[in-house]
């Protein structure tokens, strides 16, 4: 008989986990039931999902990962968790790291325990390099320690390992995912690519922080994907896996590319004062998952950026509201 799993996706309306939804349900045969959990922030857009809205699979629930009550009924219908809910910009992070510390840290320690009680089979934690802090040469593997710098990625770190203290305390079957920075349409314009390229096609400016040699490794959002999902179903309980994307540069280089891609010159840039506690540079060793689970990252930064450009230039009316927003 072919059972069908019932997958719950927590932040499922934002960048990168409506990407894993659409993704998920675009095969039509796929045994899977999908559930959307997602308080709808200023970073989630149910606009995002309109492509499953009709899908018979899918459903969406309008909630807080912190409130236990509904975390709890929900969870108990379901036999997977996916959770890429989260307060995600650095930035804002440096401003107030309230709701970082409630919804990365008491949100996912909220899921945990619903999860253990509920009788879920599997939890995937979505995660970050960030955690690791920076690295001056070589790159991290998944047993190197955490030294995360931002309030961000502390509280990442934090619930990165509350995830896995479930799993050895409890017996949980938790699966931790870190990848780099990613990048792709729908992402929220506050974010380093879609900043500058929304900037780029309003006949704007760029602002590029400090002396612009910070390095970042780029990952197309359909790869994120891809590699959660291979964890997701392959992966080994209790277990870390980085997903990588193969393409380091510094953001100089970064701005190179999507001058490039707008038709525009560095006459545009404006060098800014560095962020606070700037990671100089962020690598993922991602041997690990290429050689368990047969991962490997698929688009390459030129044709990546040039599907993304493309998209920012066809969906203006989507970006330009939040452009102007004064939560940004
Ligand atoms: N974007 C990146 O480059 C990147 C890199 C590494 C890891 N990650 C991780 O991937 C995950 C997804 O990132 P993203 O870029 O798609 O983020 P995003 O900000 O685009 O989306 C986050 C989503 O979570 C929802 N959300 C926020 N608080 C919530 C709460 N309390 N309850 C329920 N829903 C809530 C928002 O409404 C939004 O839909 C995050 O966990 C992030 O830490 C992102």
């Amino acid at each position: 008989m072919n059972t069908v799993t019932r997958i719950l996706v927590t932040g499922g309306a934002g960048f990168i986990g409506s990407h894993y939804v659409r993704t998920l349900l675009a095969d039509p045969a796929a045994s899977v039931e999908v559930t959307v959990l997602d308080a709808l922030t200023y970073a989630g857009d149910p606009a995002h999902l309109d492509a499953v809205r009709g899908d018979r699979r899918f459903a969406f629930v309008h909630g807080d990962v912190c409130d236990a009550e509904l975390v709890g009924k929900v969870l108990s219908e379901h036999d997977e968790v996916v959770h890429f809910a989260a307060e995600s910009h650095v930035d804002r992070s440096i401003a107030g790291a309230a709701p970082f510390v409630r919804t990365n840290v008491l949100g996912t320690q909220t899921l945990l325990d619903a999860a253990l009680r509920g009788g879920v089979r599997t939890f995937v934690q979505v995660s970050t390099d960030e955690v690791y802090g920076s690295v001056d040469t070589g790159a991290w593997t998944e047993d190197a320690p955490l030294l995360p710098n931002s309030p961000y990625a502390a509280s990442k770190a934090a619930a990165d390992l509350m995830a896995l203290a479930y799993h050895r305390t409890h017996g949980l079957d938790v699966r931790v995912t870190r990848c780099s920075n990613n990048y792709g349409p729908r992402q929220h314009p506050e974010k380093a690519v879609p900043l500058f390229t929304t900037r780029l096609l309003t006949g704007g400016r760029v602002p590029l922080y400090g002396d612009g040699s910070h390095v970042r490794d780029w990952l197309y959002v359909g790869d994120h994907v891809a590699g959660v999902e291979l964890v997701r179903r392959r992966g080994r309980p209790g277990e870390v896996y980085h997903v990588g994307g193969g393409t380091e540069l510094t953001n100089r280089q970064l701005v190179d590319f999507l001058l490039a891609a707008c038709g525009a010159d560095w006459s545009r840039v404006d060098h800014v004062a560095d962020r606070k506690g700037h990671d100089r540079r962020y690598a993922l060793d991602d041997s690990k998952i290429r050689a368990e689970l047969g991962y490997r990252p698929r688009t390459d930064l030129a044709t990546g950026l040039a599907a993304t450009v493309a998209w920012y230039r066809d969906n203006r009316p989507w970006w330009e509201p939040l452009c102007g927003r004064a939560d940004r």
